[in-house]
């Protein structure tokens, strides 16, 4: 073929392909082709949650720099429902939310950020307030009137076979198909009925695979997930990952401290150590979850919003590719994380499970099968690197972008 027709014969192709990947996603989907990031009341506010601690939120989020990282969701988690009115709409706590929905709505979409809500496939709420089940319509419709950009549909209170809970979450996704604005779907039924499986059917753009997450590193308690068996059980979950769909290991602990009271447990954990928060960030990135933010950004010291607002990770996480990170190498105290990203390249983490040092030599091509070079750029220094090789404090990782490319 000549070269000029060789290469119309190619652009032709490319075209296709575009076209095809493009096609492959729906509208609805696209409402989250990266996993969503923002900011959640439950664990720090929980029933104290009011118009004046979003409207602080989404000042502190705008001004902060965490807008500008691409956080956008501020979520209203339960406790927002006054009741029922007598043309059966929901209305909000009238003392907490004095102005309604649609005023914080306005408030919230005036700094560019979005607003998110809760409610409950059941006729109360986990903290029994009004849930939605038998007007998941007319709450759609409310909510979309309202201005709201995203539901957390919990499961208290509503029976526990899969079938019903799988009919009673697509009738809710049914609802907010059609109500007139884009709502993303947050599914929230803790995993016991495998939401992995089914969630996407029933309009879920991300769905909850554990039960709540709480502020310690391990509980060594079933009942109770620290960060360590919430991240164990996202371990084979990575298939079901993707653009419009994402496994939801919960809330980010990072910053609480011990001072949310649910995440705590009623001052029960005292919370994590900055490395382990900084791991778990790191962790969440990785595997392509969604990015809720909990604690007080009111009062976010500089460290932890350096975390928050780390560009190499946030760019880790929302990769178009859309690919939850597996385990490549478990050795001794050490686990490898390994997530494809866009362009042939990688996001490597290290991290030392331990409580105690640990030293580190990972070889790319014996230990990861990645034969090609790689230009290495660790994260938190920010530095290229020749190795992946160093010393992980107790519970610390080292994450690493390999580009293709000689070193
Ligand atoms: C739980 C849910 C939490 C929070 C809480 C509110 O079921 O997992 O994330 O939403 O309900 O009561």
């Amino acid at each position: 073929m000549k070269i000029t027709t060789r290469f119309l014969f190619f652009l032709l192709l490319a075209c296709c392909q575009h076209a095809f990947s493009q096609a492959r996603y729906t509208a609805w989907d696209s409402l989250a082709l990266t996993p969503p990031m923002g900011w959640n009341s439950w664990n720090f506010f929980e029933a104290r949650v009011s118009e004046q601690v979003i409207k602080d939120m989404a000042d502190a989020m705008a001004a902060n720099g965490m807008k500008a990282a691409g956080y956008q969701y501020l979520v209203i988690d339960d406790h927002w429902v006054g009741g029922r009115d007598k043309h059966n709409q929901l209305y909000p706590d009238p003392e907490r939310f004095p102005h309604g929905m649609k005023y914080l709505a306005d408030y919230v979409h005036g700094k560019g950020l979005k607003l998110g809500i809760y409610s409950d496939a059941a006729p109360l709420t986990c903290g029994g307030v009004t849930g939605s089940y038998n007007f998941e319509e007319e709450d759609a419709r409310t909510f979309a009137g309202w201005g709201i950009d995203f539901l957390k549909y919990d499961y208290c209170n509503a029976p526990e076979d899969v079938t019903t809970a799988f009919a009673r979450y697509a009738r809710m996704g049914d609802a907010l198909k059609k109500c007139g604005r884009p709502i993303v779907y947050s599914i929230c039924e803790w995993g016991p009925r495998k939401p992995w499986l089914w969630a996407r059917a029933a309009g879920g753009h991300l769905w909850r695979t554990t039960w709540d997450s709480r502020d310690v590193w391990e509980s060594h308690n079933t009942n109770l997930t620290g960060m360590m068996e919430i991240f164990r059980q996202q371990e084979n979950l990575a298939p079901y990952a993707g653009p419009g769909g994402w496994n939801d290991p919960d809330l980010l602990m990072v910053g609480l401290y011990g001072k949310g009271s649910s995440s705590s447990v009623d001052g029960r954990f005292k919370g994590c150590t900055t490395t382990e928060y900084r791991t778990h960030f790191a962790l969440w990135c990785m595997l392509a979850a969604p990015l809720m933010v909990n604690m007080d950004l009111r009062t976010i010291d500089a460290e932890t919003l350096r975390l928050l607002t780390n560009k190499q990770l946030i760019a880790i996480n929302q990769d178009a590719l859309g690919k939850q990170a597996t385990t490549v190498l478990k050795r001794d105290s050490l686990q490898v994380l390994l997530k494809p990203l866009q362009g042939h390249a990688f996001a490597v983490c290290v991290f030392n499970t331990a409580a105690s040092n640990a030293a580190f030599d990972i070889q790319l091509k014996k230990d990861l099968d990645l034969w090609q070079p790689f230009r290495i750029q660790e994260v938190w220094s920010g530095k290229n690197v020749s190795a992946l090789k160093g010393t992980l404090a107790a519970h610390d990782c080292a994450v690493y972008i390999l580009e293709e490319g000689q070193k």
